[in-house]
């Protein structure tokens, strides 16, 4: 990634801060945007402490204005775009018959609407340019999934998969390549807070993990780096799922019961 410009969103905190901190040491330029300058600058000085290069622009990617300042700005400032990740969000649970208007509004707004506008500001960038590029977007297995309790984000998520299978076909004819990352259950404090608050909430989303165990941040940077990389120049258009088999794990209680039952020793 030597060199390599990469906007990440939401890279201030979570997953995002593990993939800015992972392209950063593999060579990148890095610039973290998301609303709060308190949750980016802290990240860009970890960064510029270990010898990277990071930009903290403040930016709310609901407002197309504020995205197309952001991409100007890494211009000004670290040159054309090679890397873009969509990885901010905003989630909470809520029974579908009582979500409101705005909360709806909220977390397509962040997810769905705020990955297209930054694709389209970079986008525009990368095919003026004319030497392609890498996008990234962040989704959850629940975008193919049921998942009650998560319906804003679950149908934004899964407009973003159809977003990126339409942007791999639209814009591979420019050498940009767009795929996705669907992370499993990682503890960070982001998702914590707004999904598994209470230790006996933190626990049954565990044991619903083949592995029994929370994903760490950088196993998901890990995904993203390669993604990024020209390890996967022949990707286009994929979901790599990183969640320790949880989506997979359909099979009845029933039957795993029986499976202990037949188990030697
Ligand atoms: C019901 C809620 C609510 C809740 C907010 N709202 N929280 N409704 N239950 N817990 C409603 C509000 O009442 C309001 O509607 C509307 O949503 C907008 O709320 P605001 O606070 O004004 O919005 P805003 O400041 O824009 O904040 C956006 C947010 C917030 C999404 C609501 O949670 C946020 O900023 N989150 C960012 C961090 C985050 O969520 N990270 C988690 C990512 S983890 P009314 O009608 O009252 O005006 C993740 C994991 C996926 O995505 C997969 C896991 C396996
Ligand atoms: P997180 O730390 O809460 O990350 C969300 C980020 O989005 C924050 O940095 C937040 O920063 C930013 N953000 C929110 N609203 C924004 C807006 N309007 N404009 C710009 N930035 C905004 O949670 P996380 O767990 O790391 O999640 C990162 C990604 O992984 C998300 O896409 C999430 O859906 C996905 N994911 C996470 C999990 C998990 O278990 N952790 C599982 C599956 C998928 P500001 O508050 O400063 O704006």
């Amino acid at each position: 990634m030597g060199g390599q410009v990469a906007i990440i969103t939401g890279g201030g905190t979570g997953l995002g801060k593990a993939m800015a901190l992972e392209f950063s040491r593999l060579g990148a330029r890095v610039v973290l945007a998301s609303r709060k300058l308190e949750n980016l600058e802290p990240t860009a000085r970890e960064i510029r402490d270990r010898g990277g290069e990071a930009l903290a622009v403040p930016t709310d990617v609901r407002d197309p204005a504020q995205v197309d300042n952001l991409v100007a700005r890494t211009a000004a400032e670290f040159g054309p775009v090679d890397i873009l990740v969509n990885n901010a969000a905003g989630n909470f649970i809520c029974p579908a018959e009582n979500l409101s208007v705005n909360g709806w509004n909220a977390v397509l707004g962040i997810v769905l609407h705020g990955t297209f506008y930054c694709c389209r500001a970079v986008g525009r960038q990368m095919i003026e340019r004319g030497q392609g590029g890498k996008i990234l977007n962040v989704i959850a297995t629940y975008a193919w999934n049921g998942n009650p309790g998560t319906i804003h984000s679950a149908a934004a998520k899964a407009g973003v998969l159809s977003l990126t299978r339409t942007l791999a076909v639209e814009w591979a004819p420019y050498g940009i390549r767009t795929n996705a990352v669907a992370p499993g259950p990682v503890d960070t404090e982001g998702a914590a807070s707004q999904l598994w608050a209470s230790p006996e909430a933190s626990r049954v989303v565990r044991s619903q993990v083949p592995l029994n165990r929370f994903g760490r941040p950088e196993e998901i940077a890990w995904a993203a780096a390669y993604l990024v990389s020209d390890y996967a120049a022949y990707v286009n258009g994929e979901v790599l799922t990183v969640d320790g088999g949880a989506w997979l794990n359909k099979g009845m209680f029933v039957y795993r019961q029986a499976l202990e039952q037949v188990r030697p020793g």
